[in-house]
This record gives C-alpha cells, structure tokens and sequence, in this order.
C-alpha cells in the first residue's frame, strides 16, 4: 500500500519544527515508518541548491532565478526520495512543498502565477500532499520567535510587507483547497497545537 504525503507550511517562525518532531514520534509509536525531509533540500543535490538559494550573500539572485532553483531542487527531491518512499509504504513529512514556492514566488514575489504553478507540476510529476498542516501565526510573533533563535537568513530579512503576502497568499491557499489545507493555529501552547496537529492527521491514518 501507498504511504502518505504530509506537508507543513507556514510563514518563518510558525514552530513547525517541534510540532514537526512531535507528530513524527506519535506515527512512530503507532509502528508507522516515517521519512522525514526538508525543501528546499532532502537529497544532495537539493541540499547543494538549497545553499545556493539560502546564501545571505547572494544579493543578485533574480526572482525568476529562484523560482526556477527552488522547483529544480524540489524535482530532484520528489524523483529520488519522496515517491520511492511513498512506493514503499512509508509516510514522508515534508518541512514545506509546492504551496510555498506558490505563496513566497508567486503572491509575495509578485511572479505570475501560472509559470510558478506549470513549472512545479513538471517538477513533482503530478504528486500532491495527501494533507497539507498550515500552521498560522501572524508574521509579527514568528519573526519574534526567529530572531531570538540565530541570526536572519536572506529571505528572513525582506520586509514585513513581503511577510505579510506570504501570509495573506497562504490564507488565499487555505480558502481554495479546504479540503487538503488543514488550518492549526499555531500561536496556541505546543500541547494544544499538537493536539490540533493530530485531530488533522487523523483523518489520513483511518
Ligand atoms: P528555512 O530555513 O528552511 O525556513 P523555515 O524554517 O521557515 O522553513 O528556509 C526556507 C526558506 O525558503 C523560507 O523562508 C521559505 C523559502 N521558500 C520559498 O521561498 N520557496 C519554496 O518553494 C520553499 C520550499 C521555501
């Protein structure tokens, strides 16, 4: 039987992490095997892509640019670990997919919609999540919570008017697939997030 595909999204900051390792443990005691990923990352190359893109350093990165590394890491990723993984019964949680190159490229960047939507369909050969954890938090108290953690990476640093497209984009995402788009509010304690975290999945595991 085919695993399940689980993404997590959010603006920077929202606690996916430790939601993320909490939800792991819950499959895992139930016997479920789990691979757990990252985008931009997961496998070498991604891993190399993601240091091109995340460079503090690298100013002179055009939009389009980006838009078409983040999809390039991503088509590598879906191709050498998430299918093969799902193929052999696994679940893989994947920390951020499609929706954020659609939310951060497309409503924050400004890049039109559907080359952002045409070149990730051709790069994930047509694999959806089969539920996507949004956790919401407005993008004042993330940015908060992050800069307490290590010092800004370049995209943490844009604006807080970039942050709040890359939000407004995912409520739009939220609104325009309710059915795989579970909303957690994540500015709850950890307990109750994680208890919102599983009522989602629950669905998934029946
Ligand atoms: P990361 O440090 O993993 O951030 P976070 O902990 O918030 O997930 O860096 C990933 C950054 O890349 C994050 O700011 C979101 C951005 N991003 C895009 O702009 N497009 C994408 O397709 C993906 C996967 C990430």
């Amino acid at each position: 039987m085919r695993g399940k595909f689980i993404t997590v999204e959010g603006t920077d900051g929202a606690g996916k992490s430790t939601q993320m390792d909490m939800l792991i443990k819950y499959l895992e005691e139930k016997g479920i095997e789990v691979v757990v990923t990252r985008e931009p990352g997961g496998t070498k190359i991604s891993e190399k892509l993601r240091e091109i893109i995340l460079d503090a350093e690298n100013k002179e990165m055009t939009d389009t640019t980006e838009a078409m590394l983040y999809a390039a890491s991503r088509a590598q990723h879906v191709e050498e670990k998430i299918i093969p993984a799902l193929n052999e019964g696994k679940f893989v949680i994947c920390d951020r997919f499609v929706d954020s190159s659609v939310v951060y490229q497309g409503y924050a960047r400004g890049l039109d919609m559907e080359m952002i939507e045409s070149i990730n369909k051709y790069a994930v050969c047509g694999l959806v999540p089969d539920i996507t954890l949004f956790f919401d938090i407005t993008p004042e108290a993330g940015i908060a919570r992050k800069k307490n953690m290590h010092q800004l990476d370049r995209i943490e640093q844009e604006k807080m008017d970039f942050h709040y497209k890359v939000y407004n984009g995912y409520k739009a995402l939220c609104e325009k697939y309710p059915e795989r788009i579970k909303r957690i509010n994540a500015e709850n304690d950890i307990e109750t997030v994680h208890k919102d975290v599983l009522a989602a999945v629950e669905e998934i595991l029946k």
